[in-house]
């Protein structure tokens, strides 16, 4: 398996240029095949799970032309209902192709996505809503047979804002017969951001970012181009790689807004932070802060998707900081591997008490899923001597060109197979 090795200490100096939102990204890929018609998607993100994804509506029948950082989706030729069992293993996020598939075909038969390594990670949100929608529902053999000869419109509230759950019901119900409302909606950007690709291809949505969306069901749908937002984690993600290695990092072609709960948490720590709204410099300051209490909360609360990189950081602050995981179930594989490079954490629950200490030491650990693989990079970058990451299969599934990208901002980092 490919691994990162990392000589610790080198101080980050320079510019990124942050890619397109992973997160956002995935939900719109699966809501190409709604239109059947043709999607143009700039800004996409060259990372390993959109190219799943691609790999995912090409076995559905879906012509893909992919350029460097743009691609064509055709939707005419879909012609199977059945999502591959394999790849659905692959990347568990694939289950939003459910309410596309079931709007553009009637059925769709998808394998039971499963937990993953940050949970048991359930889809009884998706399940109950689909079927509010009309939807008939049966699972037998670890897959999921879905029927629908016409989807109408429902009023649904949703007992926990999943991001999700409220995607597949804007995807299932853009052409449903009648008006859907989703209550207690999720609201991150990457929600913002499929309303406004289904609404450039005519469908009528409005409230996306709220806790209350309305979709009213239209018959048609026409070909779109769109451009994909910047990923917010991986923006938040290089912040803390500037705030631990007492860098200074300017980060472009980012949605400042998207990053304020980030920005704050960055700031109690005692960085420098300037921005406009597309660009943000950050001066990590010789010796972090303790932050006394971080929670990961939906948007736009602390996101769980940054809870790893900052513990990072927070293993190496002045003072005791508490962060508590509210979203997952199981969201701390990367605490062991920090504590085998010196960090001091207790876990008690869903809550972790971070003492800082006198630094980190290299060693070798292990990526045990994707922002946990990136906290185990960020570590390295401070810490003494060498650290070897391995199974960095799950850092590449959400960051483009992560060591080259760090290596040209002076991190002595390289992969080796
Ligand atoms: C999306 O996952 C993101 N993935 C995750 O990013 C992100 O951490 C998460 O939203 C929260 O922001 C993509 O967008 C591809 P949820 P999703 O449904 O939709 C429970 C990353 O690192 N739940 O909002 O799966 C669930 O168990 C990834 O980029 C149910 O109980 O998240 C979890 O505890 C990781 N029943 C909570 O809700 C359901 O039917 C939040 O899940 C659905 C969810």
């Amino acid at each position: 398996m490919a691994k990162y090795i990392i000589e610790g200490g080198q101080k980050l100096v320079g510019e990124v240029t942050v890619n397109g939102a992973k997160n956002s990204v995935l939900p719109i890929l699966a809501a190409t095949v709604l239109n059947n018609d043709t999607s143009t998607i700039f800004n996409v993100p060259n990372i390993r799970d959109f190219k799943i994804m691609i790999k995912i509506l090409e076995s559905v029948g879906c012509k893909i032309e992919a350029m460097d950082n743009f691609l064509t989706v055709d939707s005419k030729t879909l012609d199977k209902i059945r999502i591959p069992e394999e790849l659905v293993r692959e990347m568990r996020s694939s289950i939003i192709l459910m309410g596309a598939m079931l709007s553009r075909c009637g059925q769709v038969e998808i394998s039971y996505p499963g937990g993953c390594e940050i949970g048991p990670r359930p889809i009884d949100l998706h399940l109950k809503a689909l079927k509010s929608l009309g939807a008939d529902i049966k699972e037998s053999h670890g897959f999921i047979y879905c029927k629908a000869d016409k989807l109408h419109g429902a009023e649904i509230q949703l007992d926990y804002p999943s991001v999700g759950a409220t995607e597949n019901i804007m995807l299932a119900s853009v052409k449903a017969k009648g008006t859907t409302i989703i209550r207690n909606a999720a609201k991150e950007p990457e929600i913002l951001d499929l309303q406004d690709y289904l609404n450039k291809a005519g469908c009528k949505i409005y409230g996306a970012g709220t806790s209350v969306i309305r979709i009213d069901g239209v018959d048609k749908l026409n070909s779109v181009e769109h451009t994909i937002i910047p990923d917010r984690i991986v923006a938040g993600t290089y912040m803390a790689a500037s705030a631990i290695t007492s860098g200074e990092l300017v980060i472009r072609n980012i949605e400042v807004e998207h990053l304020q709960s980030i920005i704050a948490k960055l700031r109690e720590a005692g960085c420098l932070i300037y921005n406009n709204c597309t660009t943000l410099k950050i001066i990590g300051p010789k010796n972090l802060e303790a932050v006394e209490s971080i929670q990961t909360l939906p948007y736009p609360g602390f996101p769980t998707d940054m809870q790893a990189q900052m513990m990072a950081l927070l293993t190496i602050a002045n003072g005791t900081s508490v962060l508590s995981e509210t979203v997952f179930e199981n969201r701390f594989k990367h605490v062991s591997e920090l504590i085998r490079m010196g960090a001091n954490i207790k876990t008690v629950g869903k809550v972790c008490v971070i003492k800082g200490g006198d630094g980190l030491l290299g060693a070798k650990v292990t990526a045990k899923d994707l922002r946990g693989g990136a906290s185990l990079v960020l570590a390295g970058l401070a810490a003494k001597g060498t650290t070897i990451v391995d199974d960095i299969y799950h850092i590449q599934r959400g960051y483009e060109n992560f060591a080259n990208n760090l290596r040209t901002l002076g991190a002595d980092i390289r992969k080796i197979f």
